[in-house]
């Protein structure tokens, strides 16, 4: 009896509060492969799935545990494969179904793990359902989108209204994003099996998760109706219903293997947040929140601390969060939120020190781990990013001067991340013998893996310092997180805690050299340094620009 007693109060405990469950995926850290822009292996100016084979091993050395694949299923390629017109082929460009099977194997062979990016809230316009819903009324596919007589006032993503007239059967038909990028009604019983019998066929085939594309968006307002703010897509996201779906999911499909999920959920707060990611809910593993890329376009650290904060709080022994401060969609660390000339290279890994020691599965989007920058090209013609020029053309419509509109995007254009990967300093940065679809970003001859791996102060090097403490140091994966108070709004200082182990980070994002007062009771000079981004340290108290150096305490 008393044992059985002891018995309910640890099952009780470890499913409620407080209780984290240790699983891979919460060790490990994920490399994202934008993989048209990693390696060409044929010379046709795209990278492919044979070129990312041909880099496993580079990905390997890092130590990444997951990789990241952006969708390369069929596609007309208007939103660069997120318009997804068979879920069940690779496009030519990217390879074939034989590739991409031998990149699962070659990845598990390394001991790594694939998730590949998926597509739920639409479909391309050219999938045969949307063909079929389109040409009549009558179709059977015709529920398996939206359709209304009227449309609303809501904006969409890429365009300013998010429904778009199909002459065909004289109905509006709606879009979160591009024209060419029809939604799925998710209130439909049958799209919903579709969608889950496509999910088991990829996991069948041996992927170990999905990154949700837009899964903030599946459910919809019931009657759209009209927003006082049309120009905040907030309307767009978290609406009900979404959790209901989310569940069915994970009960159809994903608690049936063992696997690792990451949602996109922009307009997302740490209390929606938590919906999707409560381990008891069975949703999602985690989320990607958007609290920081879209609502901070330059580096605010207080603001961060705050958001940082607030989510670890919410979480807290309930649900895992991520770290990430760029991907395929933002504009590259360094440039917007380091220093991408003269500290470069300490900008770089300043940030990779706080992403790989905050509390969450840490990201890196390929070339983030050699200090990759942004771009500014001459013309909105070297441009491919839909969102960019959508807005560009609707900009200059309005009557607006070219040039002011230009200016304005440019700097957080979605290119700015999706140039070519700069291997080395030969033609096309070594990333392909043809002539590349977007770009190489000119800084290639000097920013390039084959230079950065030849300097003593290799940003990859550090990336792979950072993993192998992660591996290290069950604390920084499951240790309790808390600021330190510090009254210098440049210099984050906060610790993680895992029973007697304590580890203690410090990073300076200034420009400035800064003298640090006393932290609290800690002696900086008797704390072991684990890493550090500067080669020695002089002056424990002294941090200089973009400094940043994790402790472990006794
Ligand atoms: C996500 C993707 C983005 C894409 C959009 C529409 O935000 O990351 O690249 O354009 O969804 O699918």
């Amino acid at each position: 009896m008393v044992y059985c007693f002891f018995f309910l109060a640890v099952k009780r405990m470890q499913r409620g509060f407080l209780f984290v469950n240790r699983t891979w995926w919460k060790e490990t850290v994920v490399y994202q492969v934008y993989w048209r822009s990693f390696f060409d292996s044929d010379g046709d100016g795209y990278g492919d799935l044979e070129g990312v084979i041909q880099k496993l091993d580079y990905i390997q050395d890092l130590g990444a545990g997951v990789i990241w694949l952006n969708p390369c299923y069929e596609s007309p390629d208007v939103d660069n494969g997120y318009d997804i017109s068979d879920y069940y082929s690779v496009m030519e460009k990217a390879g074939d179904m034989n590739t991409l099977e031998r990149l699962i194997r070659e990845t598990h062979r390394r001991g790594m793990k694939l998730m590949m990016d998926v597509v739920l809230n639409h479909t391309s316009d050219q999938h045969p359902w949307f063909i079929d819903a389109r040409s009549s009324k009558q179709s059977k596919y015709r529920d398996y989108y939206i359709w209304r007589d009227k449309p609303n006032n809501w904006r969409s993503y890429f365009t300013p209204s998010a429904w778009e007239f199909d002459e065909a059967t004289e109905q509006y038909y709606f879009h979160s994003f591009a024209v060419q990028q029809p939604d799925l009604n998710w209130d439909n019983p049958e799209l919903r099996q579709e969608m889950y019998r496509m999910l088991r066929f990829w996991l069948d085939k041996g992927v170990d998760g999905f990154r949700l594309d837009a899964i903030a968006l599946l459910a919809k307002q019931e009657n759209f109706p009209d927003s006082d703010e049309p120009e905040n897509l907030s309307y767009l996201t978290n609406n009900p219903k979404l959790h209901d779906y989310l569940r069915e999911m994970n009960e159809e499909v994903f608690s049936k293997y063992d696997i690792f999920t990451v949602g996109e959920a922009g307009f997302t707060t740490p209390e929606q947040g938590l919906l999707y990611v409560d381990e008891r809910r069975r949703e999602l593993n985690t989320i990607f929140h958007f609290q920081v890329l879209d609502e901070m376009p330059t580096w605010d650290l207080r603001r961060f601390q705050t958001i940082q904060t607030n989510w670890y709080e919410t979480l807290k022994g309930r649900g895992w969060n991520s770290q990430f401060l760029n991907n395929h969609d933002h504009t590259r660390l360094v440039t917007r939120y380091g220093d991408d000339t003269r500290y470069r290279a300490e900008s770089a890994k300043a940030f990779a020190t706080m992403i790989h020691t905050l509390p969450g599965v840490p990201y890196i989007y390929q070339g983030e781990e050699i200090g990759m920058t942004g771009v500014r090209f001459d013309s909105i013609d070297d441009y491919h990013d839909v969102a960019m020029k959508n807005k560009y053309y609707e900009e200059v419509g309005k009557g607006h001067d070219p040039k002011d509109v230009f200016e304005s995007l440019v700097k957080l254009s979605r290119d700015n991340s999706r140039t070519p990967m700069q291997w080395s300093s030969a033609l096309n940065a070594g990333f392909s013998t043809g002539t590349p679809w977007i770009k190489v970003n000119p800084n290639y001859t000097s920013v390039n893996v084959e230079e950065d791996l030849k300097r003593p102060d290799s940003i990859y090097r550090y990336y792979q310092a950072l993993i192998r403490l992660r591996k290290q140091y069950g604390v920084i994966v499951y240790g309790d997180f808390a600021t330190i108070p510090y009254s210098d709004a440049d210099v984050y200082v906060y610790t993680r805690r895992l029973g007697t182990e304590r580890i203690l980070v410090i990073v300076n994002f200034s420009l400035y050299e800064k003298r640090l007062a006393p932290i609290a009771e800690i002696a900086l000079d008797k704390a072991q340094l684990l890493i550090g981004n500067y080669p020695e340290v002089a002056q424990p108290d002294t941090f200089r620009p973009f400094e940043a150096r994790v402790y472990h305490l006794a």
